[in-house]
């Protein structure tokens, strides 16, 4: 069985990484990818080894629409067809390199590298907050050495927050109140609300508040890449639980994660807040507030992998904190046992 979920959108890159004339080397799904933009702009996504010896074409230029690769000097197209053989005139039956189809939305290059006749745009996750006048983020992105499961369950399990981040998110509340499960149509949701609390140090330095708030966390996933966090607070007793929000601050933490290998994965990432536009330093303010707390992420999972490799078939229990990852888990293990089945028949 594949370790990816094939068939699915997954995020190559920001727009603004791929350029014209510039080639980017990604691995995406244990696949190398080349990814660049012809000179109407549109972007190219093909794979990143040629047809004849098999030379990285990133290491190649992009001439206009084309990539000529940077060894013996074959050129392709953005289909990915050979179009040029330097020193004769026939192309070789087969000479061409797979073309992943890729769309541009809400600021993310999405990829399709799965079975074409299951490819459908309806299916890319929403992020509008990334392009949306009454948003405000910063396009951000980490690489880390884990498997990408291991990240999903780290953001679906907030209960880390108080020992992990307590110079930024952590606040013993959130680990002493028990968070809700559900599934979605295509996914699993999680639900906390802390009533009558202190804020956090990122909530008291930059939502301003004084006394304790009503905090809420509600993270959804959405298989098998997308985890989109809506989580703010407002001062306790101004009706943030009921519905009204209108006194608080309210936060989406986006992360697109696409695993690069087995054991390595890309987190496409952004803070992104609608209060508080116009004040000076606040998108980079909480940029940097929710990056400091991912690099202790970062430090956490990749060591997590490494005892994981080491020991795979120690021991593990599970405890109540646990149970939206398993969801998570179990559903993941079903979308790539359906693709198992449907390869085999
Ligand atoms: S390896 Fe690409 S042209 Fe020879
Ligand atoms: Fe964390």
């Amino acid at each position: 069985m594949s370790a990816f979920v094939r068939n699915a959108w997954y995020v190559a890159a920001w727009q603004h990484e791929v350029e014209a004339g510039r080639a980017l080397s990604r691995e995406i799904l244990g696949t190398p990818v080349l990814l660049y933009r012809t000179a109407d702009g549109t972007p190219v996504a093909l794979e990143d080894r040629c047809c004849h010896r098999a030379l990285p074409l990133s290491m190649g230029r992009v001439l206009g629409d084309r990539i000529e690769c940077g060894y013996h000097g074959l050129q392709f197209d953005r289909a990915g067809d050979c179009v040029a053989v330097p020193g004769q005139i026939a192309i070789p039956p087969g000479a061409r390199v797979p073309a992943y189809p890729l769309v541009e939305r809400d600021r993310f290059v999405w990829i399709w590298m799965g079975d074409a006749d299951r490819m459908d745009p309806a299916d890319i996750p929403d992020f509008h907050w990334l392009d949306h006048p009454d948003w405000r983020s910063k396009p951000s992105y980490l690489h880390i050495r884990c498997n990408y499961q291991l990240l999903i369950d780290n953001l679906l399990d907030l209960s880390h927050l108080p020992f992990v981040h307590p110079t930024t998110l952590g606040e013993m509340g959130v680990a002493e109140t028990p968070a809700a499960t559900e599934r979605t149509p295509r996914g699993v949701r999680t639900t906390r609300w802390i009533v009558d609390r202190p804020p956090p140090p990122m909530l008291a330095k930059l939502g301003g508040f004084a006394g304790n708030i009503d905090r809420w966390q509600i993270v959804d996933f959405i298989a098998p890449s997308a985890v989109i966090l809506d989580v703010g607070g407002a001062p306790t007793g101004t009706g943030a639980p009921e519905g009204d929000r209108s006194r608080g601050m309210s936060n989406r933490n986006l992360n697109a994660i696409t695993p690069e290998t087995r054991t390595s994965l890309h987190q496409f990432w952004a803070q992104a807040h609608s209060a508080s536009l116009t004040m000076p330093g606040i998108t980079e303010g909480m940029h940097d507030q929710v990056r400091t707390a991912f690099l202790e992420d970062i430090a956490f999972l990749e060591a997590q992998q490494k005892q994981n490799e080491a020991g795979p078939g120690a021991a593990r229990i599970d405890i109540n904190a646990d149970a939206a990852h398993l969801q998570a888990r179990r559903l993941m293990d079903r979308l790539r046992e359906e693709e198992a089945t449907a390869a085999a028949e």
